[in-house]
């Protein structure tokens, strides 16, 4: 099966053909665009965003068509939730069109879904069962998977998300709009150990009785960020300590993902560890998870860093699933800002 995959939540005018049947799938071609003009105003403006998703959406497509060498393809995927509602609204009405119009099956497809999805395509391996950490700028869960389409919702962000908290901490620091890889070198140029945050929900004792034993929460940090912050300024030393305070958010950051998910995998003892999102594109935290878990015999599997941002080629893929399924969407299907990820199991 061919799939033309579309993905507008949010900044990034994305679309993809793959090719194939089961875990055997191949990505023909892949097409991103990022909006940069959001960088000026510091975050995604979603007026701005829906209007360049317009304007770029049929050229991108066309390109990733012409890209793949296909005129033709067996269904259409686009992202219909969650994210921005106007940004998703182009994506879901050019495949919805584009599906009336060549007499193709169309299939919403949840976002958080395709990043599941993501590292599979690279990675033969990184299939189900395994434990599951999805870290973007708007979403944080922590699933266990033992199979496709069944998912064990385990842990989330109780305020901000992973990326969130890089997004909000950089800007804090000075840095530029998205701040998550600007905090990740900034850090990687200091030692840790001249400042030192708080893990945030993290003690030893918690068992998984404990409501906060898998759950994340980064507002504590973010404050705590804003406070060194604050301090460093008042005694001019901002500068000479914004690496140190980046260095000390990320290290707490990434010992409590590292922490919870290594819970994750050990209750459900999972030997292979996916993770997915902007963030995952973060290689401190991937040699984190591989200096942890490598030696007890646990796999861990990263997207790069194309494929950890948002992409089209990961909702073709998660779309190729259902499809296969026989599951498509009706030509009234509508875009959602928020809308758990489909098939939940009980935890
Ligand atoms: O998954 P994504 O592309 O978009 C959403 O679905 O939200 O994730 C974007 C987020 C941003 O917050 C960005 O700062 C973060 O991923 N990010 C990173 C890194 N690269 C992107 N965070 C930390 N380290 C990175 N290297
Ligand atoms: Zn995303």
């Amino acid at each position: 099966m061919r799939v033309l995959g579309i993905e507008t939540s949010c900044d990034e005018t994305s679309a993809a053909v793959l090719e194939g049947t089961g875990d055997d799938v191949a990505m023909k071609s892949l097409v991103i665009l990022s909006q940069d003009v959001h960088r000026i105003f510091g975050g995604v403006v979603p007026e701005i965003a829906s209007r360049a998703h317009l304007t770029a959406i049929a050229p991108v497509v066309e390109r990733a068509l012409a890209d793949a060498g296909v005129g033709d393809v067996d269904a259409v995927a686009a992202t219909n939730a969650p994210g921005l509602v106007g940004a998703l609204l182009v994506g879901v009405s050019y495949a919805k069109a584009f599906a009336f119009a060549r007499g193709v099956p169309v299939l919403g497809v949840h976002h958080m879904e395709g990043h599941l999805f993501a590292t599979a395509l690279e990675h033969a391996d990184a299939v189900p069962p395994f434990t599951a950490l999805l870290v973007s700028g708007g979403h944080t869960l922590l699933l266990d998977v033992e199979a496709w389409g069944r998912y064990r919702l385990l842990g989330r962000t109780r305020d901000d998300a992973a990326g969130e908290a890089f997004d909000k901490v950089a800007k804090l620091l000075g840095l530029p709009y998205p701040g998550g890889p600007h905090v990740e070198r900034l850090a990687a140029a200091h030692e840790s150990g001249e400042y030192r945050f708080a893990r945030p929900m993290l003690r030893r004792n918690q068992t998984p009785a404990d409501p906060d034993y898998y759950d994340v929460s980064f507002s504590g940090l973010k404050t705590a960020a804003l406070n060194a912050v604050k301090s460093a300024t008042a005694e001019s030393r901002l500068d000479a300590d914004r690496g140190a305070i980046a260095r000390a958010f990320q290290d707490s950051l990434i010992e409590t993902l590292v922490e919870k998910t290594g819970r994750a995998a050990r209750q459900f003892d999972r030997g292979r560890i996916v993770l997915g999102g902007g963030v995952a594109g973060n290689a401190t935290l991937v040699e984190a998870m591989r200096a942890r878990f490598g030696p007890r015999g646990v796999q861990i599997f990263a997207p790069s860093a194309r494929l950890a941002t948002d992409n089209a080629a990961m909702i073709a893929r998660a779309g190729l699933f259902h499809l296969e399924r026989g599951e498509f969407s009706a030509l009234d299907l509508n875009a959602f800002a928020a809308q758990p990820i489909p098939g939940l199991v009980a935890a």
